[in-house]
């Protein structure tokens, strides 16, 4: 994996990374106040927000090449990654708030400005066929002047839960090994992407598109992959797939995408793709790494090129605590945690605490949960023997799919979607 920032810096040098920091902060500042005359505000962006946004990453973050602040009690690093800490998701409210919101970064955040950023989109399932090299353009202007939706949602990187495979299971998986924190909900606002392909020209013969981030190739083990690209059908690109420009209701931070982001509800992280820059529009299926050698099932039990490319993300649940928690003895808790589904929505969590001898039902806070999110919950305890404990949650969704005690082996480690083994210290 790369680590620079797409310009040919090494930003795992201390003091490189200060200087392009420091140099890219210019253009940050240039960025607001272009946005503070250019209308903006009309769409909802307040300066504040916009401060928030991008504000000046610390020394701590240069080896991640992210931009955010990535304080140890919010988040676990992963490389180029940050981790939720499910701890930190106690006391909050129904969205992840995007100082605690997980990255999944390929390569570095790129700094993008918004007023040379065009989104183009080209190729032959548009009207002419236009060429890469003469795209229909839409500016970020151009896209806040369209009626603009609203969708909470989730998203998820495939891999999450990737570390219970050898951790529970004793198997072995290569990739990120996340425990739950690759999952975040946020409130999303932008243009339906059906609204701005329709205005592109699509054709009934389209039928897959690749849409296409803006940040640097990514290598893999010193194979140039190119951007990260991700072939979308157009059936699901049509029914709910929101081209974001914000995100709880502030522009896109950059390590989430700024200027503008897919938000692809219920399905595998990687279709989200951040930092758009174009979208190929295509007469025939696509394909790109990521829907080819990565993000399929591999292993015994698949064909040698592996499942079909993977599309909606299992059923989950974490308690929202620290790994290896430690609480007092005979006093009453209450645990709390969420459990989410690409299927749609989570209708009931049972927890278990004597290791999943016995089961008892949650009680579910999200009364009309939202298929594309998650559902909180809690459970009231008094444990009164100190020792080790484990917490176990296993939730149904309205398909009736529901959490198996082990998950099926794939040795990229995808969709981990077994009862997960809590570890609590009562003291
Ligand atoms: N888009 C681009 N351009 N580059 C990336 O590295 N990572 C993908 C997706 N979109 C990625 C991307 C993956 S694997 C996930 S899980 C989500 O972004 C993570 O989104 P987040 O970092 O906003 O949480």
């Amino acid at each position: 994996m790369r680590s620079g920032d797409g310009d040919g810096h090494d930003l795992t040098e201390e003091t490189t990374y200060e200087r392009v920091r420091a140099a890219q902060s210019m253009s940050r500042r240039d960025l607001m106040r272009f946005s503070a005359t250019a209308g903006l505000g009309a769409a909802g962006f307040g300066t504040a927000a916009l401060g928030t946004a991008f504000a000046a990453a610390p020394a701590a973050a240069a080896a991640t090449g992210i931009v955010k602040p990535l304080p140890a009690e919010l988040f676990i690093p992963q490389g180029t990654n940050a981790e939720t800490r499910w701890e930190a998701m106690s006391g909050q409210g129904y969205v992840t708030p995007v100082d605690r919101f997980f990255v999944r970064n390929h390569v570095s955040t790129p700094l993008i400005d918004a007023r040379t950023w065009r989104l183009k989109l080209w190729g032959t399932g548009l009207h002419g066929s236009p060429a890469e090299d003469r795209p229909v353009e839409f500016s970020y202007e151009d896209l806040l002047g369209l009626r603009a939706e609203s969708l909470t949602a989730f998203i998820e990187c495939t891999g999450n839960g990737r570390s219970f495979y050898t951790s529970q299971q004793g198997q072995q998986v290569s990739g990120t090994p996340w425990k739950l924190g690759g999952v975040g909900v946020a409130h999303w606002r932008g243009v339906r992407l059906a609204t701005v392909l329709e205005r592109a020209g699509l054709t009934r013969r389209a039928v897959d598109i690749l849409p296409r981030g803006l940040d640097a190739d990514y290598v893999d083990k010193g194979e140039n992959l190119g951007r990260v690209r991700r072939p979308l059908p157009i059936a699901k690109a049509l029914k709910d797939v929101l081209l974001a420009y914000e995100m709880n209701g502030a522009p896109l931070p950059p390590d989430h995408g700024f200027p503008v982001r897919l938000v692809v509800p219920s399905w595998v992280g990687i279709a989200s793709v951040k930092w758009l820059g174009d979208i190929q529009v295509a007469d025939e299926p696509l394909f790109s790494p990521w829907n080819t050698r990565y993000y399929r099932l591999f292993g015994p039990g698949y064909p040698p090129e592996g499942s079909a490319p993977l599309t909606r993300m299992n059923v989950k649940s974490a308690f929202e605590l620290p790994w290896d928690a430690t609480l007092p003895a005979g006093r009453r808790h209450v645990l709390h945690g969420r459990s989410w589904s690409g299927n749609g929505r989570v209708r009931r969590t049972d927890v278990s605490v004597d290791g999943g001898r016995t089961w008892h039902r949650t009680r579910l806070n999200d009364v009309h949960a939202n298929p594309r999110g998650w559902v909180r919950w809690e459970f009231p305890w008094r444990p009164h023997a100190p020792g080790r404990y484990e917490l176990l949650a296993r939730a149904t969704d309205e398909t009736g799919a529901s959490q198996p005690a082990t998950a099926p082996h794939n040795t990229l480690g995808y969709l981990f979607g077994a009862v997960v083994r809590h570890p609590v210290t009562i003291a």
